[in-house]
């Protein structure tokens, strides 16, 4: 594996790379490997010539300073792990080297409605940071291919946006992967690293009202089913910041169902100071 600390560098690197006709993938992480990732890096592997994966822990987008602070770190290991899977290239970066300007935006993404929803609403200024982040490193590493976890699933329908906010909707594919649970059907995440034993045990209760959304899903109001979930969470300890369904491709929320619209459940909840999320599609439609 070939590790890179300067933006140029592996942008030359990779310049040559693509003279050489070799096709890019990328994944962007924030470190604290699971193997939610390694199955990223899997996709692209399978998929391209050249796998890049970055790791930085991108501070613009902590809308919580504390969850900034407390983010897991884990890079020797991270290292390990990324060998070990055969990761072509490591962009390992420092924070004046993504944001050589400084940390204030001075550009504002235009996400609209998407923005002001869900992960939107309950994380001021999120998703701009994401975006930030996310643009700077498509534009270093111009990959054929992103490839992202469906467990954020509102940030993978943002960078869709992205791309093409950025005009690069035909030369950069956004390759959604879907997500990796623990064998109780915690969704992984870097974040389950801080849970103490006794609030592991409970956080599978997340996965588990998904499933039963799912599993009882009928035409008509829905909100039973969410009042039942959100009455399961609050048992288990949990404090909710959402659970919704909503349209899958909009995200706009669905109080009373057709049968024919896709849908999806979302939901993000605090057990003590850890904020987790999961969302689980529960219907597709062919002809939606
Ligand atoms: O999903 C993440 O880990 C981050 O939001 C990302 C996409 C790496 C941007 O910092």
């Amino acid at each position: 594996m070939i590790l890179f600390k300067k933006a140029t560098e592996l942008h030359k690197w990779l310049d040559f790379q693509r003279k050489k006709q070799k096709s890019i993938g990328f994944v962007p992480t924030m470190g604290a490997l699971h193997t939610g990732h390694l199955s990223l890096i899997g996709y692209s592997q399978r998929e391209n010539d050249i796998t890049v994966c970055s790791v930085f822990v991108n501070p613009t987008q902590f809308n919580d300073p504390r969850d900034f602070e407390k983010y897991p770190i884990t890079i020797e290991k991270d290292i390990a792990m990324l060998e070990e899977a055969g990761t072509h290239v490591l962009f390992l970066p420092s924070v004046p080297e993504m944001y050589p300007d400084g940390l204030q935006a001075t550009r504002q993404y235009e996400l609209g409605f998407l923005e002001t929803r869900l992960e939107g609403a309950f994380r001021p200024g999120h998703f701009q940071g994401v975006c930030r982040v996310v643009h700077r490193l498509l534009e270093i590493v111009q990959p054929a291919s992103i490839y992202l976890g469906q467990k954020d699933y509102q940030q993978c329908m943002v960078i869709r946006k992205l791309v093409t906010l950025m005009g690069k909707e035909g030369s950069i594919s956004v390759m959604v992967c879907p997500t990796l649970r623990e064998t109780d059907g915690l969704a992984m995440s870097s974040r389950n690293m801080r849970l103490n034993e006794d609030q592991r045990k409970k956080a599978v209760t997340i996965s588990q009202v998904l499933t039963a959304i799912k599993q009882q899903l009928h035409t008509g109001d829905l909100s039973a089913l969410l009042n039942e979930g959100q009455r399961v969470l609050e048992a288990a300890g949990f404090r909710t910041d959402y659970l919704e369904i909503t349209d899958a491709r909009t995200l706009e929320p669905v109080t009373n169902w057709n049968g024919t619209q896709s849908l999806v459940a979302l939901v993000a909840a605090f057990m003590g100071d850890i904020r987790l999320i999961d969302n689980m599609v529960l219907t597709q439609n062919n002809t939606d």
